[in-house]
Parts: structure tokens; sequence; C-alpha cells
């Protein structure tokens, strides 16, 4: 009975922006409303998660920063900042190429038929994983080693040193964002038609179209970023930001009369009911990565769009997502065309965990566009 997402929306559909459910004797609001999403996550600064998140997440991703207790969580925070600087990102480029390469070299061998991209773009993320946040030698993992059997390997080192935690976050969430995306330009061939000539014009059509991308060029590769930015829209990966109430809250779920929300409740921000307000995305369920191409000027709500969270426990590996998403997309899409296998309603279908999962795996038809390395 996993909870789902239609389940969410004829929520939100029937009772509005604020809901309020009991599980058992505790009260769980979901939270919808930009207001209140800016007086839970920033004006409020709330940051404990909750014993039940910590315990939910325990058995398969330990205990790390994700699911810490909040009395710890900001020494952890402070200590693993670092890792993630601004400055030590342009080094990680090559490794991503790299995940792009493998990832295009295992489309490769479907040879057109229907694929289900995020089983290789998961071992990548987890390559890559390795090679830039833990400083492993990509040596260090035999060349012939299947993905399956990488993952089980690199769980077994990783929850010893309890970086776990960190790996569920950053690969997981980066592969079922990469196959999204895949199948939204899949079903939308006038945005695909667009990232490929945005390609061809930051890439030329020479020898060196496939060459690996650098900061400058992918700094100019705006429609893939409008792209990227509207897939997390529909499908923010992330679908749930639970906040303990550590105090008494006046929430209003945008309407002119306030209700308390006593301390002890547990508040679930949904970014995907946010996201879907139109009141601030017209046409809400239309893929329209032109609402990031064009400049919005005051329209919008600064907590309207929130697909790596808001205020001080945001998504840590916010910048480097970023840039390891559109390193691959890059890659991939300068090789392949993709035609559509899901539907649209395929990607709706799908279970709220620590990551939003397709029930049915969603899949494209990859074909190569030529050129010397597809
Ligand atoms: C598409 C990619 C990603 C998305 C959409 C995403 C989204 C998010 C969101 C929404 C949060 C905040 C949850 C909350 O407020 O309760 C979060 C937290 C976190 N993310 Fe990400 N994330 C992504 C990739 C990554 C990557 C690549 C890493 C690391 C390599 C990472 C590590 C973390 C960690 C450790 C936290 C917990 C931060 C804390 O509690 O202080 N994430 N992520």
């Amino acid at each position: 009975m996993p909870v789902t997402l239609h389940k969410v929306f004829d929520l939100h559909h029937q009772y509005g922006n604020l809901v309020r459910l009991y599980v058992g004797p505790m009260l769980l609001v979901m939270v919808a409303h930009p207001d209140d999403v800016r007086h839970i996550l920033l004006t409020s600064k709330l940051v404990d998660r909750g014993t039940i998140v910590t315990n939910l997440l325990r058995p398969f991703a330990g205990v790390g920063l994700i699911n810490i207790d909040a009395r710890r969580w900001k020494l952890h925070r402070k200590l693993i900042n670092p890792t993630f600087h601004s400055e030590l990102l342009e080094g990680y480029l090559e490794a991503f190429h790299d995940g792009g390469l493998f990832v295009s070299e295992r489309l490769a061998r479907a040879r057109g038929a229907a694929t289900d991209v995020h089983p290789p773009v998961l071992s990548a993320a987890i390559h890559n994983f390795c090679s830039t946040i833990i400083g492993m030698n990509h040596d260090l993992i035999p060349d012939g080693m299947a993905g399956e059997e990488l993952s089980a390997a690199v769980n077994d080192g990783l929850s010893t040193v309890q970086v776990m935690n960190l790996l569920v976050a950053g690969t997981e969430t980066v592969s079922v964002t990469v196959g999204y995306a895949l199948t939204l330009l899949a079903l939308h061939p006038e945005w695909q038609d667009a990232a490929h000539q945005e390609l061809k014009d930051v890439f030329g059509e020479g020898d060196d179209y496939l060459r690996a991308p650098s900061l400058a060029d992918l700094g100019r590769l705006r429609v893939l970023e409008s792209i990227i930015k509207e897939t997390l829209r529909l499908f923010p990966t992330v679908p749930i930001l639970p906040r303990v109430a550590t105090e008494d809250l006046w929430l209003s779920g945008g309407s002119p009369a306030s209700v308390l929300v006593p301390k002890g409740a547990l508040l679930f921000v949904m970014p995907f009911l946010t996201h879907r307000l139109p009141q601030f995305f017209p046409d809400p369920q239309r893929f329209d990565p032109s609402r990031f191409l064009e400049d919005r000027v005051g329209k919008e709500h600064t907590c309207s769009y929130l697909p790596f969270g808001l205020g001080a426990r945001n998504c840590v590996g916010y910048q480097y997502s970023r840039l390891e998403l559109k390193v691959y997309l890059a890659d991939i899409l300068r090789r392949f065309r993709f035609l559509p296998c899901s539907r649209r309603e395929d990607l709706e279908n799908c279970a709220l965990s620590l990551s939003l999962n397709p029930i049915k795996p969603i899949r494209v038809s990859c074909m190569p566009l030529g050129g010397p390395s597809t």
C-alpha cells in the first residue's frame, strides 16, 4: 500500500493547502502554500526531522546528516560543508564526464529497444560519488564488475564508515531525475530539438562536438538548465521535507485566517504540491521549460520553488548535483535522440519514499545520433 502522488493530490484537491491527519496519536500536517513554507523553513528555522524519519531511514541508510538528531546536526553539517565547496566542484567535471560516457555506452547497448535509464545512471552516480566525495581511486573498481556487484560492495564499505546516508541522498535522487528528464524530453520532441540545437551551438558540429564539457560550456546551456529546473518542478525527487514543530505555529494555507499548529506536530512540506499551485505556475501540469527561460519578475513567490529545500537544512549537494545532472544530460543528449515508451501518466504514477519512485519502471528508446563515440 504505498502512499502515492495521486493520493496526496486527491487530499490536496479535497481539503486545500493545509491537511490535518492523524498517524496513530500523532498529528501530521501536510503543507503546500509557499507562505507556510517560508514560515516553517525560513522564519521559524525548524531543523528537526523527527524520530519517525530518523528511524525509518536507519535500516538502509544508517545514521548520517539526513537523519541525525537536531542537536548533533549543526556540527555534522559544518564538518561536511567544505566537501561541497564551489571551488572544488570544477575538479569533479572530468569524473562526471566519465559518468556520462559510461551511461551513453550502456544505452547504446540497448540498440533502440525500450530501456530503463535508471540502473546505468545509478551506477555512474555511485562511481562518481566514490571518486569525488570519498576520493576513492578509480583503479580500485575492477573494470568488469557488474553494476549490482559494485553497488553491493560499495554499500558494504560505506556502511562501515557511516557515509552510507550521504550515498543514498546523493545517487538515487540524481538517477531518478535523469530518468524523468529524458522521458519528458521523449514526450516533448520540441524541447528535445531545442536542447539538441543548443548543444550544437555550444559544442560546434565538428570533431570537437563530443568533447568533455567545461564549466564555461555548461554556463551557456540555458535551455538544458531550464529543462532540468522544469523536470524538478513537476517531479521534485525528494518529495517530503519533514519537520517537527518545536514551537506553536500559526499557518494559513494562503488564506486570510490562520490556524494554530501545536508544538510537537509533524509537518510535511511537500514541494510537488507547492510547485503545482496555478497562482505561481500557470497551467501547472504542462511541461514548459520556458517558465525558467523567461525572467519571472515579481510574479513568483520566493518560496514557491524548492526542489533542493530551503533554509539551514537544505540540500548540501545542491551545486554538486546541478553540475552532475548537466554533464550527464549534455553527454547523453549529444549522442542520442529519445523516443517515448512510457506515458505521462506512468511518470505521475509514483510512490512517495525518500525519493519519488515510479511504480512501473519508466522507459525510453535511445536512438544513436551517429558520430565517432556512439
Ligand atoms: C537531483 C538531485 C537532488 C535533489 C532533488 C535533492 C533534494 C534535497 C532536498 C529537498 C533536501 C532537503 C530535505 C529537507 O529539507 O528535509 C536534501 C537534503 C540533503 N541532500 Fe540532497 N538532493 C539531491 C542531490 C544530492 C546530492 C548529489 C547529495 C550529496 C552527494 C545530496 C545530499 C543531501 C544531504 C546530505 C541532505 C541532508 C542535509 C541536512 O540535513 O543538513 N543531495 N536534498
